[in-house]
């Protein structure tokens, strides 16, 4: 008897991979062209190796969208999200180095067969897009080149429709999103994180820096104290203000809600309280996926520019000059966690949770904690006995 999930034939490993097709994608123009130029080979087995890795990434960032997805995420999926989010940025390291083996390869080399590839670039990667759009790349924010949308140099329908569907479908930066903005403890009729914040911040720069201005007796000393508080207090007020936070989203500086960003300051405040470990965790993986892209682009600017120095591109763009726009923060999807930093307060500042708050960012259930230590003995002796 063979249970259904046993093969009815002997698989092998090449069957399985399907090697024999696999292992048949290489075919460099140049010897094509009766011309073999040997590091060719090495050039489409790179560009092939990245777009397989592209795709496990699309898989994983599809996973975890889906996770993302319900109104209320189950706590006991978290771990699944940390584990693929930590995937992505272990196979984003690995890309960021990748650059390395394609180097070994020299300029002169590459002019050998950089003709053959005609008006082929690695600006028509469809999953590289996607990867962009899923992520939540603000259309906005992209560095146009030679004037013209991306989206232009795709012209066949699947290809289109998989590129829409990733606009049309929320990213994982606005699932992300609203995931934060229903952070425990932000609730103004509950722990009402975001009023004790603005009176610890208000503390903060009274003690910190006001009162030590105030008692300074060198006027100049002074006057850089009075400055550096105005400079403080400018910089929290952007973010006290629904108003001016949103000028901010509008100019493209700020891309989470207002709500959003209390959440992600309360978990990064209290990271050390167990229902908000895995959150913060999440948080520095995101960031963790931003830094890696950005070191993505700079890393393949850095290829682009050894390779062609200020020659145009392939796909039609200035080339370096275009590439090395990208390496921004325009490009960064999760720029306000970075942000974060900025808002941060020492330890002894932070406001102190009250009890009601404690318990629910505890692990055990709320009711558990609110019984006594006696109590709770009692009752697993009473159940022993039945
Ligand atoms: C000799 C090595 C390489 C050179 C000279 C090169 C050159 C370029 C140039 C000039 C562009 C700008 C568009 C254009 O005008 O063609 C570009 C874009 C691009 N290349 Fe490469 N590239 C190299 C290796 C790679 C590799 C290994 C990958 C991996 C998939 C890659 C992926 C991309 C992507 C995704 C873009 C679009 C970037 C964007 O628009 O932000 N390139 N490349």
């Amino acid at each position: 008897m063979t249970s259904k999930h046993e093969p009815q034939l002997p698989l092998s490993y090449s069957e399985y991979l399907k090697l024999n097709k696999l292992l048949k994608c290489q075919h460099p123009i140049s010897a094509e062209a009766g011309k073999t130029v040997h590091d060719e080979h090495l050039f489409i087995i790179t560009h092939q190796a990245y777009e397989l890795w592209f795709k496990q990434i699309l898989y994983e960032i599809d996973s975890v969208r889906s996770l993302f997805s319900s109104s209320c995420v189950d706590e006991g999926k978290t771990l699944q999200i940390i584990c693929r989010l930590n995937r992505i940025v272990l196979i984003l390291k690995l890309l960021v180095d990748q650059f390395m083996i394609l180097e070994t390869m020299t300029p002169l080399d590459f002019i050998d067969f950089r003709g053959y590839l005609s008006s082929a670039s690695g600006f028509q990667s469809l999953q590289f897009r996607l990867i962009e759009n899923k992520l939540g790349v603000k259309e906005s924010n992209r560095v146009k080149y030679n004037q013209q949308h991306y989206l232009k140099v795709f012209n066949d329908e699947e290809s289109v429709q998989k590129l829409q569907d990733s606009l049309n479908s929320p990213s994982l930066f606005k699932l992300v999103e609203s995931w934060l903005e229903r952070t425990p403890g932000l609730e103004k009729n509950g722990f009402n994180f975001w009023k004790k914040y603005e009176e610890a911040v208000d503390c903060w720069l009274e003690e910190s820096i006001r009162k030590p201005a105030q008692k300074e007796n060198d006027p100049k000393k002074r006057e850089i104290l009075m400055m550096e508080y105005a400079k403080q207090k400018e910089s929290f007020d952007s973010i006290f203000s629904e108003e001016l936070h949103s000028k901010y989203v509008e100019r493209g500086e700020r891309n989470l809600s207002h709500e959003a960003l209390q959440g992600a300051l309360i978990i990064s405040l209290y990271r050390d309280e167990p229902r908000f470990s895995q959150p913060f965790q999440i948080i520095s993986y995101l960031m963790d996926i931003d830094s890696l892209l950005t070191k993505w682009r700079y890393n393949h600017v850095t290829t682009v520019q050894r390779m062609i120095g200020s020659k145009i591109g392939t796909g039609g763009s200035s080339g370096y000059q275009y590439l090395r726009s990208t390496v921004s923060d325009r490009y960064k999807v999760f720029l306000d966690l970075f942000n974060l930093s900025t808002f941060l307060l020492p330890r002894e500042c932070i406001p102190p949770l009250d009890n009601q708050m404690k318990r629910r960012l505890n692990l055990l259930y709320p009711e558990d904690n609110a019984v006594p230590l006696e109590e709770k003995m009692k009752r697993v002796i009473e159940n022993d006995e039945d």
